[in-house]
C-alpha cells in the first residue's frame, strides 16, 4: 500500500491507510499501546491493540518519543482523538529507534536553544518555519509580479553603508573585510541596468543588544526601485506587507492556531490604509498623548516607538526624520532641508521597525559632506559615486527585517523563534 500524508489520511477519513512518521507523544497499558504519530502534515492517532501484535509487543513496548514507524491500519472518526480520527493498527514496522527524547515539556529558553536541532521538531517550531515558507514565498510573488528582477549582492565587501560600529569583521587574506549589513550599494549599480530589483538574502550586524528583536544574522529583504519617489516607496512597503499577510492567513490559519495567534490583531492590517506621519508629527503626538517630550533631531528610541504604536492596530510609516541622525546617503528634502526623504514602517504590538527606506542621493558632493560628517572616508565609495555619475536619475528602495514581519505575524516573544538556528550576541549554536 502506498503511504500517504497523515493530512491525506484523515482527508480520507475511512478504510485503510498507510502512514510513516515519528511518536509525537506515546502511552501504554497492559492492553494497548496509544502512539500519537507525528509527519510534517499534523499529527493522529493510533491504536495499537496488544491482542494483534503478541510477537512485538515487546519491540512496541519500549518504543519512545520521536522513534520513526511505518503504521498500516483503519482510520476512522474518534472524538476523543487530539485531531478527531484514530488509525487502528494492524501492522506496525519500526524504522528508527530513539533514544530518551531531550526535551521534555518544561525546559527553559536557554536549553531549548542548545537542543535547537531538535526543538525543530516542536509543533511550535513547525508551525512557524511553515508561516515562514509562506512570507518568503510571499515577498518573491510580489515582487515578481509587479515586474521585478532579482539579483544577488556579495556577502563579502570592502566596506560599510550603515553603521560603522555593527560591521562584522573578517580576515580575507590577510585583508580586512566585512560581512554586509544591506545590498544596496551594489543595488543601485544594478538599478542603473534593471530598474526595478529586489533581493532575499542574509545581512549581518554586529549587535551587541540583547532585545527580541536583534539578530546578527538576519534575511533582508531589499527593493530598489528606478525613478521612483518617497510616496512610491511606501505604497510598494505597504502593498508587500498587504500581501504577505493576504497569504499567510489564506494559507497558515491553523499554524496561526497552534500558536495561538488571535488573527483579529492582522486583519485591520488589510482593510486600513496604513498612516503616514512625519517625525515632526510623531514629536507631536509624543508630547500631546504621551507626555514624552524628545527635542528635535534625536532619533526616536526603541521605548518612543513603542508609546507611538499602542496608538494604532496597523503599521504606520513615519517619513521625513532629521537629515544629520541618517545613513549618508537619504537625501536632503529641498522643501524642508533639515530633514531627508526617508521613511520607516513601524508594526504594532511592539514589534518595533519593519522597514528601513528612502529615496537616494545622487549629489556626489552632498554624499561626501555627509561621509564625512559620520567620519567616514568618501575614497572608500569611489565606486558609490561613480555609479552616479553617468545618467543620474531619482530612485530609492528599502529594507525590510523579514524575522521581524514574521514575529509580528506569529505573534512571537522573540525574533530568535522567527528563524530556525538564530545568532546572536549570546546564541551562536548549534
Ligand atoms: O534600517 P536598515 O538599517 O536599512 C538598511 O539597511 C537599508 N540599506 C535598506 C535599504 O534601503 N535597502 O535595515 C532595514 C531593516 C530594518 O528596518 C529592520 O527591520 C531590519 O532591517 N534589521 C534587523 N533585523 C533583525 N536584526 C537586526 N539586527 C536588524 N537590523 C536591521
Ligand atoms: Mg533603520
Amino acid at each position: 500500500m502506498k503511504f500517504i500524508s497523515i493530512s491525506e489520511a484523515m482527508k480520507k477519513g475511512s478504510g485503510k491507510v498507510a502512514v510513516h512518521g515519528w511518536i509525537y507523544r506515546e502511552r501504554g497499558s497492559n492492553e494497548f499501546k496509544f502512539i500519537i504519530l507525528r509527519d510534517s502534515t499534523d499529527i493522529i492517532q493510533c491504536i495499537l491493540k496488544k491482542q494483534k501484535f503478541e510477537k512485538q509487543w515487546d519491540e512496541i513496548d519500549k518504543l519512545q518519543i520521536e522513534a520513526s514507524v511505518e503504521i498500516h491500519g483503519t482510520i476512522k472518526k474518534d472524538k476523543r482523538a487530539p485531531t478527531g480520527y484514530e488509525i487502528d493498527a494492524d501492522e506496525i514496522k519500526i524504522i528508527g529507534t530513539s533514544a530518551e527524547f531531550p526535551i521534555q515539556k518544561d525546559l527553559n529558553e536557554e536549553l531549548l536553544g542548545d537542543r535547537r536541532h531538535l526543538w525543530l521538531r516542536s509543533r511550535k517550531m513547525t508551525a512557524i518555519m511553515k508561516i515562514r515558507s509562506t512570507v518568503i514565498g510571499a515577498l518573491h510573488e510580489y515582487f515578481r509580479g509587479k515586474g521585478f528582477y532579482e539579483f544577488q549582492s556579495p556577502v563579502i565587501i570592502p566596506g560599510g553603508a550603515e553603521e560603522g560600529p555593527t560591521l562584522f569583521e573578517i580576515n580575507y587574506f590577510g585583508r580586512k573585510m566585512y560581512l554586509t549589513q544591506t545590498w544596496q550599494l551594489y543595488a543601485e549599480a544594478a538599478m542603473y541596468s534593471l530598474e526595478k530589483i529586489y533581493c532575499i538574502a542574509p545581512s549581518f550586524r554586529a549587535e551587541k543588544s540583547k532585545t527580541s528583536r536583534h539578530l546578527t544574522e538576519y534575511w533582508h529583504t531589499e527593493m530598489e526601485v528606478a525613478w521612483a519617489d518617497l510616496d512610491e516607496l511606501m505604497d510598494y512597503a505597504e502593498e508587500m506587507t498587504k500581501h504577505v499577510i493576504k497569504k499567510v492567513l489564506e494559507r497558515n490559519k491553523k499554524e496561526l492556531e497552534i500558536l495561538g495567534r488571535d488573527i483579529k490583531k492582522l486583519e485591520p492590517s488589510l482593510k486600513k490604509k496604513f498612516p503616514r506621519i512625519t517625525y515632526d508629527e510623531i514629536l507631536q503626538i509624543l508630547k500631546t498623548k504621551k507626555r514624552i517630550n524628545i527635542p528635535w533631531g534625536k532619533d526616536l528610541r526603541t521605548i518612543e516607538e513603542e508609546k507611538i504604536m499602542e496608538l494604532y492596530d496597523t503599521p504606520v510609516l513615519v517619513h521625513h526624520y532629521p537629515k544629520e541622525i541618517m545613513a549618508f546617503y537619504k537625501p536632503r528634502d529641498p522643501k524642508n532641508p533639515k530633514t531627508a526623504r526617508c521613511f520607516d514602517m513601524l508594526a504594532p504590538e511592539g514589534n518595533g521597525e519593519l522597514i528601513g527606506g528612502s529615496e537616494r542621493d545622487t549629489n556626489i558632493n552632498e554624499l561626501k559632506k555627509s561621509l564625512r560628517a559620520k567620519g567616514e572616508k568618501p575614497e572608500d565609495y569611489s565606486y558609490y559615486f561613480d555609479i552616479h555619475s553617468y545618467g543620474a536619475i531619482p530612485h530609492g528602495g528599502y529594507g525590510l527585517g523579514t524575522e521581524r514581519l514574521i514575529k509580528w505575524i506569529c505573534g512571537l516573544d522573540t525574533i530568535k523563534d522567527a528563524i530556525a538556528f538564530p545568532r546572536t550576541v549570546t546564541r551562536w549554536k548549534p
